[in-house]
C-alpha cells in the first residue's frame, strides 16, 4: 500500500494517521510543533454541532456521522493505547438570555424535532427539547435570574481533545506510523507530473505516493506552494478556565459558552477573532470571557481563573470544511478548515480521508466540501 505523508498533528492529521494505518498505510505524520499544539490543544473539546446544523442538508448529515463516530472510537481508543480520553456527557443547554434568541432557539428544537428529534446523532449527538425558567433553574441551579429559557440536549458530550489527538497518533504509531514532530516541510518535491513526496525543515526529503495536507490554518500556505488555492484563515480563539464544579452542563449563550471538564475545571470561551496568526491572549479578550461568563453564572463573578489561552481555528469563507484532493492533484488530498468544528468533525475526515486514499470513494457524499466550491 503506498506511503502517505500527512502534513500537520492536530486532530484531523493525527487521525487521518489512525485510519490509514488501520488500513495498512504506511504513513508518515510531520509536525512542525507538537501534537495538538495548535487549534486541537486549545479547543474546549465540544462534541456539539452548531445549532444551525439542525437544519438539513450535507453539514447536519456530517455532523450525525461524525458524532457516531466517537463512541467506538473512545473504546478503541483505549484498547489501543490505555489513553482515557474523558468523554463525558454533562448535557447541554443553549441559553436564551433574550426573547429573540429564545424564538431562534425554539425553531432550533423544532427543526430537530423535524429531522428525528436530533441534531446529530446518538453518543455525540443531540436530542433538543426547549426548557421554561423554571425546569431550566432546577437543572443548573446557578443561572443567572432574567432569562427566557433554553433548548436542552440531555446527552451532549465533550472530550479532552489534546487526549483525542495524542491517542489517534500514539495507536499509529503503534501500528507503524512514523511521528516526525519539531519538523516542518518546507516544500515538496516533484517528479513530472506527481508530487513525489515533501521537503523538512530538518534539511531531508520524506517520499510518498501521496500527501494529505491537514495543517489547519496554515493549509493554504501549503497549498499555495503547489499552485493551488485553498482559503483557510485563522480565526483566534481566546479561552479562560476557573477551578470551580458549580456548573453542571454545557452552558451556551449568545456571547459564549461555559464547559465543564474532567478534574473541577470549568472552561470559558471563546472569542472569535480574524487578527491573522497571532495565537495570544489579550487583556480585552479576556476580559469579555470573564464578563460573560460572571453574567451567565453570577457566583462566577468572585471566581480568579487558573489559566488562559488561545489557538487558532481553521476558518474557511463559508464556515464549512475542505475535504477532498487538492485541485490539480489526483493524489494530493486536503483536510481541513472545520472552524468552530474540528473535534467534532476530525475523527470523521480522518476516516473518510483514508477512504479516498486508499479506494478513491467515501462513505459520505464529499462534493459540498470540495475546495472547488470556492472558484469564481
Ligand atoms: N468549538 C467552539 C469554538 O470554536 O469556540
Amino acid at each position: 500500500m503506498a506511503d502517505v505523508v500527512i502534513v500537520g498533528g492536530g486532530v484531523v492529521g493525527s487521525a487521518v494517521a489512525y485510519y490509514l494505518t488501520k488500513a495498512g498505510a504506511r504513513v508518515t505524520l510531520v509536525e512542525r510543533d507538537g501534537l495538538a499544539a495548535g487549534a486541537s490543544g486549545a479547543a474546549a473539546g465540544m462534541l456539539t454541532p452548531p445549532p444551525e446544523a439542525a437544519a438539513s442538508g450535507a453539514f447536519r448529515d456530517l455532523c450525525r456521522a461524525a458524532a457516531d463516530v466517537y463512541p467506538t472510537l473512545v473504546e478503541a481508543l483505549r484498547d489501543e493505547t490505555g489513553i482515557d480520553v474523558q468523554y463525558l456527557g454533562s448535557g447541554l443547554l443553549l441559553v436564551a438570555e433574550t426573547e429573540a434568541r429564545a424564538r431562534a432557539l425554539q425553531m432550533v428544537v423544532r427543526w430537530s424535532a423535524q429531522t428525528g428529534g436530533r441534531l446529530a446523532a446518538s453518543g455525540g449527538g443531540l436530542s433538543l427539547e426547549w426548557v421554561e425558567d423554571g425546569p431550566l433553574r432546577r437543572l443548573e441551579p446557578g443561572i443567572a435570574q432574567g432569562v427566557w429559557g433554553a433548548a436542552y440536549s440531555p446527552d451532549a458530550r465533550h472530550v479532552n481533545p489534546g487526549l483525542v489527538t495524542q491517542a489517534l497518533a500514539q495507536a499509529a504509531a503503534a501500528r507503524g506510523a512514523t511521528l516526525r514532530l519539531g519538523t516542518a516541510v518546507t516544500g515538496f518535491v516533484r517528479r513530472d507530473s506527481r508530487v513525489a513526496g515533501v521537503r523538512t525543515s530538518e534539511g531531508d526529503r520524506i517520499a510518498a505516493d501521496r500527501v494529505v495536507l491537514a495543517a489547519g490554518p496554515w493549509a493554504g500556505r501549503l497549498a499555495r506552494g503547489l499552485g493551488a488555492d485553498v482559503p483557510t484563515r485563522p480565526m483566534r480563539g481566546q479561552m479562560l478556565a476557573y477551578q470551580y464544579t458549580g456548573v453542571r452542563h454545557i452552558l451556551w449563550g449568545e456571547d459564549g459558552y461555559l464547559v465543564p471538564k474532567a478534574g473541577g475545571f470549568l472552561f470559558v470561551g471563546a472569542t472569535v477573532e480574524d487578527v491573522g496568526f497571532r495565537p495570544r491572549t489579550t487583556r480585552r479578550g479576556l476580559a469579555g470571557l470573564r464578563r460573560m461568563a460572571a453574567k451567565t453564572v453570577p457566583a462566577l463573578r468572585y471566581q480568579e481563573e487558573v489559566s488562559a489561552w488561545a489557538g487558532l481555528r481553521p476558518g474557511t469563507p463559508d464556515g464549512l470544511p475542505i475535504i477532498g484532493l487538492l485541485p490539480g492533484w489526483d493524489h494530493v488530498y486536503v483536510a481541513g478548515g472545520h472552524f468552530r468544528n474540528g473535534i467534532l468533525l476530525g475523527p470523521l475526515t480522518g476516516k473518510l480521508i483514508a477512504q479516498l486514499v486508499t479506494g478513491g470513494r467515501a462513505d459520505l457524499p464529499l462534493e459540498p466540501f470540495r475546495v472547488e466550491r470556492f472558484a469564481t
